[in-house]
């Protein structure tokens, strides 16, 4: 694994009963890349997604995250050490506002700590500089004009710029989300993965993507993976990758 890759994995095997849902999928995702992955229906991307972020274990295989073997580890263990995947449905808590979901999602939150809550003064500083945290954030995503609203007031594609915002508030090095723009219309699907590339511009995070939209997807990522019955079919650039005779049949 050299120094430029930030996620890979061997080999990957996941069955359910008798049905093979990835066979022997290795992949390896660039730091700081925005990469898709595609297939059609039932191809296996949900499951790939679930396995690197410990919520299934493999049958057989690996998963490597920043040099490290993560396979086996659990969700919580994998989600801390940066590895973040995002609600496939954003569910925030819809009667804080933007701001408060952003500072409920940071890691070691000082005032939610009830042994260290007494030592009032120094978790007011670290609660200040959280909040300063917040408000980057929530300008790289173009929220900050709603940091007071109640996030039930979010339309579904602010919503799910608000899960972004939760997942770089916990220190997110690596953001995987399936179908982040499914159900939002053509102008706000384009707009997130626009902002999707300025924060990987700005934060140098990476981006793994489960997308449908195609049409849409395509013109923003650097790399695709085309999964089909669980098999890697191909992979390249999104330019090239379109071509491929044996992509275009998979989707017939
Ligand atoms: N928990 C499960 N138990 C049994 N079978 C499952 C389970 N999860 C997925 N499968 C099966 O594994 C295969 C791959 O499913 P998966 O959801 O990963 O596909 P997908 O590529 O995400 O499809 P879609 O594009 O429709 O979301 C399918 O045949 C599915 O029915
Ligand atoms: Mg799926």
């Amino acid at each position: 694994m050299t120094e430029n890759v930030i996620l890979c994995t061997e080999g990957l095997r996941k069955t359910f009963g008798g049905l093979v849902a990835l066979d022997n999928v290795s992949i390896s995702v660039e730091k700081g890349s925005v990469t898709l992955l595609m297939g059609p229906n039932g191809a296996g991307k949900t499951t790939f997604l679930r396995v690197v972020c410990g919520i299934y274990k493999p049958d057989a295989g690996h998963v490597y995250f920043n040099g490290r073997d993560i396979t086996g580890l659990k969700p919580h263990e994998i989600y801390r050490l940066g590895l973040v995947k995002t609600f496939q449905i954003p569910l925030p808590f819809i009667k804080l506002t933007v701001l408060e979901n952003l500072l409920v999602a940071a890691r070691d939150n000082p005032g939610e700590s009830l042994l260290r809550a007494p030592f009032r003064r120094a978790w007011m500083k670290k609660e200040e500089e959280l909040v300063e945290k917040a408000f980057n954030i929530l300008e790289l995503l173009k929220l900050d004009h709603l940091w007071d609203h109640p996030s039930y007031g979010l339309s579904g594609g602010q919503m799910k710029l608000l899960e972004i915002g939760r997942a770089l508030m916990a220190d997110a090095k690596m953001i995987m989300m399936d179908e982040p723009v499914s159900g939002v219309n053509p102008v706000l699907a384009h707009e997130i993965f626009a902002r999707l590339l300025r924060l990987r511009k700005e934060l140098n995070v990476t981006f793994f993507i489960i997308e449908h939209r195609l049409e849409i997807a395509l013109k923003y990522v650097d790399y695709v993976y085309v999964l089909d019955r669980g098999r890697l079919l191909t992979q390249g650039e999104p330019e090239k990758v379109v071509d491929d005779p044996r992509v275009i049949e998979a989707y017939l």
